[in-house]
């Protein structure tokens, strides 16, 4: 998938206007590809990200026997084969980037009654994944990963799984999703706490699919054996993605975009908090509910940004914005101070290093730290920056590309296709000076 030769180029111009449709939200639709698959009956999707980390769901779980049929160039019928119908895929289950994928898998396979292998590319390859196969392990799991504790990942079936109560290290949608998923499986109760809020989606799916899943504040627990009956599910537009239109509006003067149904999920929507700290003027409108998921349609107006220390509690509420933050906080008057974000260094790349070298090659001063990063606003000039094999970080920088004079160039861009396919045509609709050589 990686084509190392593809490179985005983006010039300031004038300013960005008008209305686009963000694709829809990578969270809810991998969730929705598999619990529609766990579900009996047959689940209607409307929204699904057509992005290759949720395109290798599908793909996984159509090789383990489920039907996904589309119904729309983004509507999907899942032919749900209810809790215990999955069958044994016939080879390694192949998921691309996607570490969403494999850690919610992991959970969720180690249920099973077969034996599968989970794979990725090399990125995703490099990625952590003792945070889920030690729990899961807990629970009578048996996973075998590399002696680093990365994939590919050996789950082996036919465990016998038992609940129980984990107190999380880190704040983590991913992990916390594994463990629900896997409890679903388990004998008992499986109860997972963790030290922040992480995005809710599982919990608010699992509802809606009719599981009971008590939530409590940092707390949620499900007892396993409870069967999930097929849904619809509105995917809302992915906030995460959003932030790239909202940001280069933001910072490029004269700007008036308008991004409908977005997500607004409040355990997500940090980055709307820390922009409006740093002086952005965003209206949320029409504030509605879509099924289990609060939407808004988004009017950004650009602003004069000033910098700001991103309050401890925001970061695991924002904790894929941080490449565009990052972007507006070289664009804003004064500094911008984040810490308390070392799950950074372990995303898609290490966004912390990638974000610094990147920034420094386009002329802003920043400095490094362990768990964050300290950004001087003012000075942009231009240049070549590196996307380090990362989505967020290419498409960050093409945000940055609108109000640099002399132009941005990033490079190895193929994996913006991961979670926002149609970015390029997209800015370019609102008048982002953008293009895309293969
Ligand atoms: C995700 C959770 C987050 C996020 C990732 C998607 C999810 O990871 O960074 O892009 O869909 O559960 P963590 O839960 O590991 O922070």
């Amino acid at each position: 998938m990686t084509e190392p030769s593809s490179v985005i180029r983006v010039k300031a111009g004038g300013p960005l206007r008008g209305i686009a449709q963000v694709p829809g939200d990578k969270s809810i639709s991998h969730r929705a590809v598999m619990l529609g698959a766990l579900a009996d009956g047959v689940t209607s999707v409307e929204g699904f990200l057509q992005g290759e980390d949720c395109l290798a769901t599908r793909r996984a779980f159509e090789a383990m026997g489920v039907l996904c049929e589309d119904s729309s160039a983004t509507g999907m019928r899942i032919h749900g084969v209810g809790l215990h119908g999955l069958s044994a895929p016939a080879q390694a289950l192949d998921l691309g980037n996607s570490g969403t994928s494999m850690r919610l898998m992991s959970g969720l396979l180690s249920g099973q009654a077969f034996s599968s292998t989970l794979t990725g590319d090399a990125s995703l390859s490099r990625r952590p994944m003792r945070r889920v196969s030690e729990p899961l392990a807990r629970m009578g799991a048996y996973i075998e990963a590399s002696d680093a504790g990365t994939a590919p990942l050996r789950i082996h079936g036919g465990q016998a799984l038992k609940g129980q109560p984990f107190e999380l290290a880190v704040a983590s949608a991913q992990v916390k999703s594994a463990l629900l998923l896997a409890g679903l499986y388990a004998d008992g109760v499986t109860c997972v706490t963790e030290p922040g809020i992480s995005r809710d989606h599982t919990e608010r799916m699992l509802a809606s699919f009719g599981v009971d899943v008590r939530v409590q504040g940092r707390r949620c627990e499900l007892r396993g054996g409870q069967r999930l009956a097929a849904t619809t599910i509105d995917v809302p537009a992915d906030l995460s993605s959003a932030t790239f239109p909202l940001v280069a509006a933001a910072i490029t003067s004269g700007s008036d975009v308008k991004l409908p149904n977005v997500g607004v999920n409040p355990s997500r929507a940090g980055v709307l908090k820390i922009l409006e700290m740093m002086g952005a003027q965003i209206e949320l409108q029409n504030v509605r509910a879509a099924g289990a998921e609060p939407v808004a349609d988004l009017r950004i107006l650009a602003s004069t940004l000033h910098g700001v220390e991103v309050p401890a509690a925001l970061v695991p509420l924002a904790i894929d914005e941080f490449p565009a933050l990052l972007v507006a906080a070289a664009c804003a008057q004064g500094e911008t101070r984040i810490s308390g974000a070392e799950e950074l260094r372990v995303k898609e790349s290490d966004r912390i290093a990638a974000m610094a070298a990147g920034l420094k090659a386009v002329g802003v001063q920043v400095e490094e730290r362990p768990d964050g990063i300290i950004v001087q606003g003012g000075a942009v000039s231009g240049g070549v920056v590196e996307s380090f094999d990362d989505h967020r970080i290419a498409m960050a920088f093409a945000a940055l590309g609108a109000v640099a004079p002399d132009g941005i160039e990033i490079r190895d861009v193929a994996n913006v296709r991961t979670s926002f396919p149609n970015f390029v045509p997209l800015m370019a609709q609102l008048g982002l000076q953008i293009e895309e050589w293969a």
